[in-house]
């Protein structure tokens, strides 16, 4: 277990994931009862853009750096608004030095009911994290396995969740897990909304995924993917997809303007690419 997210911290994935985490979390708020983002593979939570490791492998510029410094479109600009107000926030000086990760993000976009469970297997992240949420009692820290969390964490007692599934695809299996992982949280907390990362970067393994997704009988999946480049041989990294199962219903049309913007915006130029798909729509 030796991925650090470190080196890719605020990339063109880590925009994709955020700006839609961000969403599911504002359409949540619009409910005044309270609900829990589950993060099964949390981090560390903050990134410091300034240290050796991101000087060593600066994605962020072509990421987020890319986005603070660029004119939206229009309705694209409250979208991703929540988003950057939280990475603005965290870097007061206006140079960016500091990029929240899934959890810390999730954190200040919270009400006081609002609940987190971040789970981080690797005991120095998992340290780490816990230091970053001290004394913060709308947060639990757990050093566990997240695979298991998808059984053991599910249902949240809110009844209202986000289960975020954010595995590093360092190792082998990874595609399985994650549609095992769905298929067993979904049976214990179908009303839940679950995003699910995954890299674009082996077209086979991302095919049969999506194939066994669409027969595996869970209704409402949304398939949302960013593509900054051409895919290559041999493979390397070209972008990432989210599966959303239960979106909120403006999620699609939210998307339908971000996607394309982000495309052109973090793409190679002229080679942005992407796709919105419902793998299922309606039981
Ligand atoms: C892609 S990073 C998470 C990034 C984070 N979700 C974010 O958006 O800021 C994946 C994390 O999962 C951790 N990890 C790896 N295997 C794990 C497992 N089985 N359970 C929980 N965490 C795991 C890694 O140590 C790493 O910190």
């Amino acid at each position: 277990m030796n991925y650090s997210h470190a080196f890719h911290a605020g990339n063109h994935a880590d925009v994709l994931k955020h700006i839609v985490l961000s969403r599911l979390i504002d359409y949540m708020k619009k409910k005044d009862a309270a609900f829990r983002v589950i993060d099964t593979h949390a981090g560390i939570g903050s990134y410091d853009l300034s240290g050796e490791i991101a000087k060593r492998s600066p994605e962020w510029k072509n990421g987020v750096g890319r986005l603070l410094a660029a004119t939206l479109p229009q309705k694209a600009v409250p979208l991703v608004a929540p988003y950057l107000d939280v990475v603005r926030a965290l870097n007061p000086g206006g140079k960016l030095e500091t990029y929240p990760g899934s959890p810390l993000l999730a954190r200040k976009l919270f009400r006081p009911q609002d609940r987190l469970s971040a789970l981080e297997l690797h005991p120095e992240y998992a340290k780490r994290l816990g230091t970053l949420f001290e004394g913060d009692v709308q947060v639990r820290v757990i050093e566990l396995d997240g695979w298991l969390a998808l059984n053991a964490h599910v249902p949240p007692k809110e009844k209202r969740g986000i289960v975020l599934v954010d595995p590093p695809f360092e190792e082998a299996g990874e595609f399985e897990r994650l549609y095992d992982g769905l298929l067993k949280a979904h049976g214990k907390f179908a009303g839940g909304v679950y995003a699910l990362w995954y890299p674009l970067k082996d077209t086979r393994a991302v095919h049969d995924f999506v194939s066994a997704l669409r027969d595996c009988g869970i209704p409402k999946m949304l398939r949302a993917e960013l593509s900054i480049r051409p895919a290559s041989n041999p493979p390397r990294l070209h972008g990432s997809g989210l599966i959303l199962v239960n979106p909120p219903f403006t999620l699609e049309g939210e998307l339908r303007i971000l996607l394309p913007a982000l495309a052109q915006l973090l793409g190679d130029p002229g080679e942005g690419r992407h796709k919105l798909e419902w793998l299922r729509g309606e039981a």
